[in-house]
């Protein structure tokens, strides 16, 4: 069961019009419009034809798996809901709420997530929002996480979602949820700052629950950037971490041959 579902996994990347049998292949209730507490699988295409066509009439491109800045429509279903006592958390652990930083001053922000199997994340470049939400064994999201730092002017006004100072996808695994990344170059420029994380499912899409009414599942604080007390500035200028890494990546090339080595021993062994 569990590998027909991985080997669907791959086609479905593949090839999105087999996405209609995901749900099926999920062995989970499917998503009626109701909130489902237990979970279930949302294939909204199934059983309304009309929305295999929503793209179509949106007069929009087709996502194809890339970052497309000019937007684009998806097809992708919403996939594997977990159940309500899974639910993803966060909390950012380091650096505290409040926090006055000197600037240009390396720092670590670590985070904590809880019912998330961190480590899971396609190839941002080819393969963004093309996979559904998918659950492990135990009924838990796979995905990973990110943070991002933006400057904030006097807290009443949102800061645009296209600037920000530091961005990171937490892409590792963790044993006990908590991801770091170093920001070796410091934040440059003094003033409020709002570090958050965005949780992710593999597909990059942010994490979907069985459920409205709930805690969020993301974490933000406020840190005041202050100035050097030496009399010196910061560098004086931003610095956006990628990402996603080569090694990450190669990582995720691994993991597909991986997965295809072990879809061919498990045929052999059917045959
Ligand atoms: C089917 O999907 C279309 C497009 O999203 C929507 O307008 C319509 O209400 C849906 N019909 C049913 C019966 O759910
Ligand atoms: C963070 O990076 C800075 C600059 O490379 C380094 O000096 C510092 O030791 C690092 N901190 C940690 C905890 O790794």
């Amino acid at each position: 069961m569990r590998v027909a579902f991985l080997s669907l996994l791959t086609i479905i990347a593949a090839q999105n019009t087999t996405q209609v049998d995901f749900c099926t292949a999920s062995g989970q209730a499917l998503m009626d419009g109701t909130q489902n507490r237990g979970g279930s699988c949302s294939n909204t295409i199934q059983g309304n034809t009309t929305q295999v066509d929503f793209c179509a009439a949106s007069g929009q491109v087709l996502m194809d798996g890339t970052q497309n800045r000019g937007g684009s429509c998806s097809n992708t279903i919403q996939g594997s809901l977990p159940d309500i006592t899974k639910m993803v958390s966060t909390i950012i652990l380091s650096p505290s709420n409040g926090d006055r930083i000197e600037e240009g001053t390396p720092f670590v922000i670590s985070v904590k997530t809880v019912n998330l199997q961190l480590g899971f994340f396609d190839n941002p470049q080819t393969e963004y929002y093309l996979s559904p939400q998918t659950l492990n064994s135990n009924g838990i999201i796979e995905g990973h996480q990110h943070v991002v730092v933006q400057a904030l002017t006097d807290g009443t006004v949102p800061p645009s979602a296209q600037d920000f100072k530091f961005f990171k996808g937490l892409n590792g695994e963790s044993a006990d949820g908590v991801l770091s990344v170093n920001v070796t170059e410091g934040i440059a420029g003094v003033g409020s700052h709002r570090i958050c994380t965005i949780t992710g499912s593999r597909g990059h899409q942010p994490v979907l629950m069985p459920v409205a009414q709930r805690g969020s599942q993301d974490d933000c604080i406020r840190i005041e950037i202050v100035k050097k007390k030496n009399g010196k500035g910061g560098k004086g200028f931003n610095n956006v971490a990628e990402d996603v890494t080569e090694g990450e990546l190669e990582r995720v090339r691994h993991g597909r041959r991986r997965e295809g080595r072990r879809r061919f021993r498990d045929r052999r062994h059917r045959d």
